[in-house]
This record gives structure tokens, sequence and C-alpha cells, in this order.
């Protein structure tokens, strides 16, 4: 009998996250059948949604996470609930309603199902952060885990491939602007993380497989790429694998500050930027070392469980930025 995975919130990572489920049917038994929710199902005609088999998909559902009485009949039958809507942008009670509340909601709707819950978090959730992004995020996996006490949260640093809203949108900004920015003085550390990577993390969670249920029940999982990288060393990678020549240019914050709460009034775009974001960018973005105890590394569980490691960001950046 298959078993069915819902996946909340088709975005960049939902999507390469159906693909690896969808790879490993061949070799992970009983077959799982990927039921892809998006607010807008109509927008989801993209390849890598057409790309998906058939035999393993379901048709879509459409679901707004912030509308509970959409969730129970969204899950019905549900083994395992994959928990991915976030925000970017937003007031304060956008981030309250979807990040906290809306997350809330799946927990909720996931222990009425009896679906093991995977709740997609990020570094840098703090519940003391005066950062409604970092707050809502914290408040997020404190729901989750309250709801569901097996549930397992993911805590990405920022995530790289095709598509992505970091590297991407700095190569595109290349195009058209005469230098690349970095606040400060440039030194903030990220870990980027492979979204394959991530989205093989997200397999293995939803195994119906009563071991990794269990190492894996009620952790948090760090997930990191294998090369720690400045925010200047980013923008010289974009550069490179680009083939771009531009200055980087030093913006202090005051004046990231300035522009953020220009930019922020602009509808989205490629140079959407907030104030919140460029605190954000204050903030190292990396895995703890030690890990807090008890918890979890994408890296020692990609060694164990794949006899593999992290993919660099230098593999894969040149195949789509260049
Ligand atoms: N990408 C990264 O670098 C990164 C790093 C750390 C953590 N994360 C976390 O990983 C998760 C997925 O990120 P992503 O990069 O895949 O983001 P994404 O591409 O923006 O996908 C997020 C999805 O959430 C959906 N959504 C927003 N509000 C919703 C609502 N009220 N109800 C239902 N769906 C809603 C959006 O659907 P619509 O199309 O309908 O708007 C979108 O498909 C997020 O929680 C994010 O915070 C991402």
């Amino acid at each position: 009998m298959p078993s069915k995975v819902v996946i909340c919130g088709a975005g960049f990572i939902g999507l390469r996250i159906a693909h690896a489920i969808s790879q490993a049917n061949s070799f992970v038994k009983p077959l799982r059948h990927i039921q892809i929710s998006s607010r807008s199902p109509e927008k989801l005609d993209t390849s890598l949604h057409r790309d998906l088999p058939s035999a393993h998909v379901l048709p879509l559902v459409p679901l707004d996470i912030t509308k509970p009485e959409m969730l129970d009949p969204a899950f019905h039958g549900a083994n395992v609930v994959v928990s991915l809507v976030g925000v970017l942008t937003g007031s304060p009670k956008t981030f309250e309603e979807i990040q906290w509340q809306g997350a809330e909601n799946v927990a909720r709707a996931a222990r009425r199902a009896g679906a093991k819950l995977v709740h997609m978090s990020a570094l840098g959730a703090n519940k003391d952060s005066k950062i409604p992004y970092e707050r809502t995020k914290a408040l997020g996996e404190d729901a989750a885990f309250r709801h569901c006490p097996d549930a397992t949260v993911i805590r990405p640093s920022l995530v790289f491939g095709p598509g992505d809203g970091f590297f991407g949108r700095f190569a595109q900004l290349s195009k058209f602007l005469p230098f690349l920015p970095v606040f400060g003085d440039g030194s903030t550390r990220f870990q980027p993380v492979f979204v394959d990577d991530l989205a093989r993390l997200v397999e293995l969670v939803s195994r119906d497989d009563a071991e990794i249920r269990r190492e894996l029940s009620g952790r948090i999982v760090y997930a990191g790429g294998p090369d720690i990288f400045t925010f200047r060393d980013i923008m010289k990678m974009v550069l490179k694998y680009t083939g771009r020549t531009r200055p980087i240019i030093h913006v202090p914050w005051a004046i990231g500050n300035v522009q953020g709460a220009m930019l922020e009034k602009l509808p989205p775009s490629v140079l959407t930027l907030t104030r919140d974001q460029v605190k954000q960018l204050k903030h190292d973005n990396t895995v703890p070392s030690p890990l807090p105890p008890g918890e979890l590394s994408l890296a020692d569980l990609l060694r164990k469980h794949f006899q593999d490691k992290p993919t660099s960001a230098h593999r894969i950046l040149p195949k789509y930025l260049a």
C-alpha cells in the first residue's frame, strides 16, 4: 500500500524534495505518493513540476495554511507532512500569521491526520530576536514540537541551487548593476547548503522506516554545506561563475538601513531589500560547533545513510550561474 507525503509549500525547496522522493521511490519501499499543495496551484505549471513521474504524484491541492479549515482535507491519509511555508518580507503580523500561527495550524492538522511532521525552519531562529523572521521561525519550531513531539525540524543556512533566491539574485543584479554591494566589511559568514542535499535529507526523514523515525524523532537537524564563506567571498564567487567583472563595493550598515527603508516600500522585485534583512545580514549564519547536545547535522546524516558528504557550492554554482 503506497504511503503519502504531503509537500506543503511547493516553492524552490519543495519541488526539489518532490523529485528526491520520486527518485528514491525506485529503491525505497513502500512507494510514496507525493501530494503537492500550494496557495496557487495554477502557478505551478513549471518544468520541475511537469517532470515528476505521474505515477508518483497525486493531483495538486489548493491550500492556504492561514485557513485552518483547508488543512484536514489536504492532509487526509497523509503519513508525512513536510511543512515548508515561509516568507521573507511582510509586516510583523504577516510573519506571525504565516510562520508562527500558520506553522501551528499545519502541526495541529498533521497530528490529527496521524502524520509525521518535517518542519523547515532556518539557522538564526531565535525567540528573543527583534527580527520578525527569526522570532517567528523559532515560535513555529516550538509549535511543531508542541503538537508533534516526534517532529523533525531542519535549520538550513542559505540554500543554493538552480532557482535560488540569493546566489541567483546577485547573479541577476550583476547583469545591470555596475558593482556588487556587500554590507559592512562583508565579513558575515554563511555556510550555504545545496538544495538537493536538503531534499535528500527530507526524503530520508520521510521514509516509513522505524529505525530512521526513532533516530530523527524530536530532533533539530542543522543543515550547512562543506564550506564557510563570507558575504564578500560569495560576491566574488557570483562574479567568477557569471564571468563578469565588477567592483565589490562596501556599503556601510547605516546606508544599507536607509536603502532597506526605501526598497521595502516597493513591490517585490530582484531589488527587494528590507531593513530587517539588512539586520539579519549582520549575524553569521553557520552551523553551531559543537552542535547543541542531542541535535544532529546534515553532514553526519549524509555520511551515515548515503556514505556521502554535503556538496560544495564550487561544484554546482558554475552549472547555473554561467
Ligand atoms: N531558500 C533558502 O535559502 C532558505 C534558507 C533557510 C530556510 N528556508 C526555509 O525553507 C522553507 C522553503 O523555502 P523556499 O526557499 O522553498 O521558499 P519559497 O520558494 O518562497 O517557497 C515558499 C512557499 O510558501 C508558500 N506560501 C507562502 N504563504 C503561504 C500560505 N499562507 N499558505 C500556503 N503556502 C504559502 C509559497 O506559495 P505561493 O506560491 O502560493 O506564494 C511558496 O511556494 C521556508 O520556510 C524558508 O524560510 C529557506
